[in-house]
Parts: C-alpha cells; structure tokens; sequence
C-alpha cells in the first residue's frame, strides 16, 4: 500500500461547515475519503479535457432493436475503434430494445470521439460514457 501523505488546508469556517454536511449526506464517514475522491475526480476531468493521456471507461448505449442500419453502424464503429475497446456486452432487453455496454481503454480523445461516433448513429436512444482514471 502506498505511503500516506498529510496536508494542513486553511478555508473559511462557512465553506468547511457546508462540505462536511454534504460530505456526511452522501455517506462519507472521513473527510479525507471524500477529499480523496474529489481529488481523482479532478484529475479524471482534467486528463479527460486534455485528450492525450490514457483513460478507462465505459459507454453504454440503448438502441432500437428494429433498427438494421443501427445496428450495423454501431457493428462498423466498434470495429474502426477496435484499438480502444476492451469487450462490450449486448443484452436483448425486449422485443424492441437493445443494451449494451463498451469497456474502452485508451486517449480520452479517442474515447471522445467513438462517444461523438455512436451519438451520431439514427435510432441510438441513449449514450453514457463513464470514465475514470488509475491514481
Ligand atoms: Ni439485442
């Protein structure tokens, strides 16, 4: 396990007193936990917003299973992108919905662009990447 670094941080009163109610309502038992998430949530946004540093994510897309063309598409765009993709998951949800999740690897700009990809595709209901980087 990594070596533990400490910190003294000065603020206002008003400003510690509302993140630790916030903090406390979203179930966070230390304020070094919640400070700790917010700070790879950080660093997630910033690598994200940069492009060219390596992240890990999901998309997860819902589409009409009626759809040939859809499909196909997304068939076409997976394997354009072949390089950033990990594995994905399709579920046949009901007679007319399909669901399916795309573990991807890779630039945050590459990754950005196959979301711009599927977002474009007729007939996807609804794309939601998520991402995450290791620190
Ligand atoms: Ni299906």
């Amino acid at each position: 396990m990594e070596r533990l670094a400490r910190f003294g941080v000065s603020l206002p009163e008003s400003l510690l007193e509302e993140f630790d109610s916030r903090i406390e309502s979203a179930g966070y038992k230390k304020r070094s936990d919640a400070l700790r998430n917010l700070i790879r949530d950080y660093i997630a946004e910033s690598v994200w917003e940069k492009g060219t540093e390596s992240v890990y994510g999901t998309v997860t897309i819902t589409y009409d299973h009626h759809s040939h063309d859809t499909a196909q598409e997304l068939t076409a765009l997976q394997q354009d992108f072949g390089h950033i993709i990990i594995c994905s998951t399709h579920v046949h949800v009901d007679h007319d919905h399909c669901f399916e999740v795309v573990l991807l690897r890779g630039s945050s700009e590459d990754v950005k662009r196959f979301v711009e990809g599927i977002s474009g595709i007729k007939y996807v209901h609804s794309t939601k990447p998520v991402f995450t980087v290791l620190v």
